[in-house]
């Protein structure tokens, strides 16, 4: 099994940004604890981040050959219907995820529009969304 984690914009800079609201957790730090967690449930994680959305269509279309498919989508979750159209493009599992709860942010933040194409949407839990929707897929266990 391979599940693929991708990560939108601006999550590069996790730990150093925002850190009352994205906490202090880096991306090379998150993604050990997720690879960790991955390898106790026999299945193997594989990552990508982008800042630049056509890379995040090129990522969530490569998906179709995992698994699972884990996805923060960073602020073209609001926005991006392209992000959309490439989740609904895939039969893998798409579960969407957000470091922060995004109902209790501006009210700008309260829509997703890439969240109607996922499987399930996990916002608020920090890293422990991403650790949680691993167990989903895993426990989903859909072949590509
Ligand atoms: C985020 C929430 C988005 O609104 C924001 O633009 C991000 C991070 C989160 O993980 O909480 O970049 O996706």
């Amino acid at each position: 099994m391979r599940i693929l984690i991708i990560n939108g914009p601006n999550l590069n800079l996790l730990g150093t940004r925002e850190p009352e609201i994205y906490g202090r957790t880096t991306l090379p730090e998150l993604q050990e604890i997720i690879s960790v967690e991955a390898k106790r449930l026999g299945t193997e994680a594989e990552f990508f981040q982008s800042n630049l959305e056509g890379e995040l269509v090129d990522a969530i279309q490569r998906g179709a050959n995992f698994n699972g498919v884990i996805l923060n989508p960073g602020a073209y979750s609001h926005y991006s219907l392209a992000l959309r159209d490439a989740i609904s493009s895939i039969k893998t599992p798409v579960v969407e995820v957000h470091l922060s709860n995004l109902f209790r942010r501006e009210p700008e933040r309260h829509e997703s529009v890439t969240a109607g194409a996922a499987a399930g949407i996990i916002s608020g839990f920090g890293p422990s969304g991403y650790l949680l929707a691993l167990r989903y897929l895993v426990e989903l266990k859909v072949t590509p």
